[in-house]
């Protein structure tokens, strides 16, 4: 069974570290920054305004992502629904410890208790523009039934998971998206890249959260 170890990062935000894989569930310079400028800011910001803003997260882990786009969503009126694919659910007692409400705003701790507790495999209605479905599977096993606006790919990196990163995983993300959906990562590597327009993404690379040069926002044309 994997070890957690709760460590701060540098925002003052806690992450979760894996000794067995020597990485963290975010950035170290700091969790909450970075997810706020990767997924938010260079993701739900930019993708187009409609009934429904459908996204995808590969690697729900904390649940900070999707915290952070409940909030997006009752701030901006705008709907979403939002799917969550995780291969190894966290304990929630071991999630509540890294108080993500705290930083984000009191409002958001009633919806984090829910987001953390609510049933896997079903549609939870968690507030009124904010609805999710977490699931249990593995990226690979994984079918989406409707087209995604926004994928939030948020694996661990190539480093310590490379078949995350591989072509036919990639290739499984853009089917999945409608035209003019958008993936979003912390990823910017060579090969990565590389494999993103082979299979038909048109890139941006996008400066990075502090202590990264860069990101990717990869569009499906
Ligand atoms: C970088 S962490 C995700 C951080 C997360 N988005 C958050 O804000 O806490 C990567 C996540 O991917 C999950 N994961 C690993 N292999 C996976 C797979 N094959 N399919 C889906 N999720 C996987 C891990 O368990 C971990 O929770």
């Amino acid at each position: 069974m994997n070890t957690h170890e709760i460590r701060f990062t540098g925002d003052g935000s806690k992450t979760i570290f894996l000794p067995e894989l020597n990485e963290t569930y975010h950035s170290s310079n700091g969790a909450v920054q970075e997810s706020r400028h990767i997924f938010i800011q260079n993701g739900l910001e930019l993708a187009e305004k409609g009934e429904v803003i459908r996204i995808l997260e590969v690697g729900f882990g904390t649940g900070l992502n999707a915290l952070l786009s409940a909030s997006w969503a009752e701030k901006n009126n705008q709907p979403i629904h939002y799917t969550g694919i995780e291969a190894n659910p966290l304990r929630p007692e071991l999630c509540f410890q890294l108080d993500y409400p705290r930083h984000i705003g009191s409002t958001s701790e009633k919806i984090y208790d829910e987001l953390i507790r609510c049933d896997w495999e079903i549609d939870n209605q968690l507030s009124t523009h904010f609805s999710i479905q977490k699931r249990e599977v593995k990226i690979q096993d994984f079918v989406a039934l409707e087209p995604i606006n926004l994928i939030y790919f948020d694996a661990f990196g190539p480093r310590v998971q490379a078949e995350m990163w591989d072509i036919t995983i990639l290739e499984k993300m853009y089917q999945s998206l409608n035209v003019g959906g958008a993936l979003v990562t912390y990823c910017a590597q060579g090969q990565f890249k590389r494999d993103l327009k082979a299979v038909g993404f048109s890139l941006e690379s996008l400066p990075g959260p502090p202590g990264k040069r860069e990101m990717t926002r990869a569009t499906r044309i």
